[in-house]
């Protein structure tokens, strides 16, 4: 990587900024100052500014707690996006691993690692995602079952994974998927003839909503991070 490269990542700097530090002398690399913002790096050089040495932003991993009305995507025209929620800056931008729906609440996890929201996300994974539904019409009697058996939904050609039901009262149910399709919970009610009326998400594998109100986020501890 180049120097003034390495420079930007390190810091919150711009380009300019890192050429204009390196110019200066307040840059080195194994105790020699480097005037060229073009010298090469290896992945381990330890570089010093100012005297101390400067480290890389490692990946970013966080869960917020979505409020409804707010969208899981970068950019909208119409909503409000769920990055805006989450003032700091960060030099890695950010993608959701995972969406919800812009009438869904509850935990969504960003991240700035690519191999990581994939390890969340894929079906391949079996991470379990659970959400709190409330229905229009009370469950039906064969709904744990055919959960269990897998649900073949409008458009596609295979059937849902097992899907855990448990039923709370007649209109308002627990549903643990180790998926995400395509506004999959709303379309698995739909398939038993029910409609969702509200939903909510309470846990992406180990991580779940507590100590955050809506609108609030924190960084995922290390162990979160590892577990999946
Ligand atoms: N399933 C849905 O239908 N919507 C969501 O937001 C999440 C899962």
């Amino acid at each position: 990587m180049r120097l003034d490269k390495f420079l930007c990542e390190a810091t919150s700097w711009s380009r300019a900024e890192a050429k204009k530090a390196i110019a200066r002398g307040r840059v080195a690399h194994a105790g020699n100052t480097i005037t060229d913002p073009g010298y090469k790096l290896s992945n381990d050089a330890k570089i010093a500014l100012d005297g101390a040495t400067l480290a890389l932003q490692g990946p970013v991993y966080i869960a917020l707690y979505k409020p409804e009305g707010y969208i899981c995507a970068t950019q909208d025209e119409v909503y409000p996006c769920v990055l805006h929620l989450i003032e700091q800056a960060h030099q890695q931008p950010l993608h959701p691993a995972g969406r919800l729906d812009v009438d869904t609440t509850g935990l969504v996890l960003l991240t700035s690692d690519g191999q990581w929201s994939h390890r969340v996300t894929s079906p391949k994974k079996h991470c379990h995602k659970v959400y709190h539904v409330e229905l229009a019409e009370p469950i039906c009697a064969d709904a744990q079952a055919q959960c269990e058996a897998g649900i073949l939904l409008h458009n596609e050609t295979k059937p849902t994974r097992p899907a855990k039901l448990d039923i709370l009262t007649p209109t308002q149910v627990r549903i643990t998927l180790q998926e995400g399709k395509y506004h999959q919970v709303k379309r698995m009610f739909a398939a038993l003839n029910n409609k969702v009326i509200k939903l909510h998400r309470a846990s992406v594998g180990p991580v779940d909503l507590t100590g955050l109100n809506e609108g609030e986020w924190r960084y995922l501890t290390p162990a979160e991070v590892a577990a999946f």
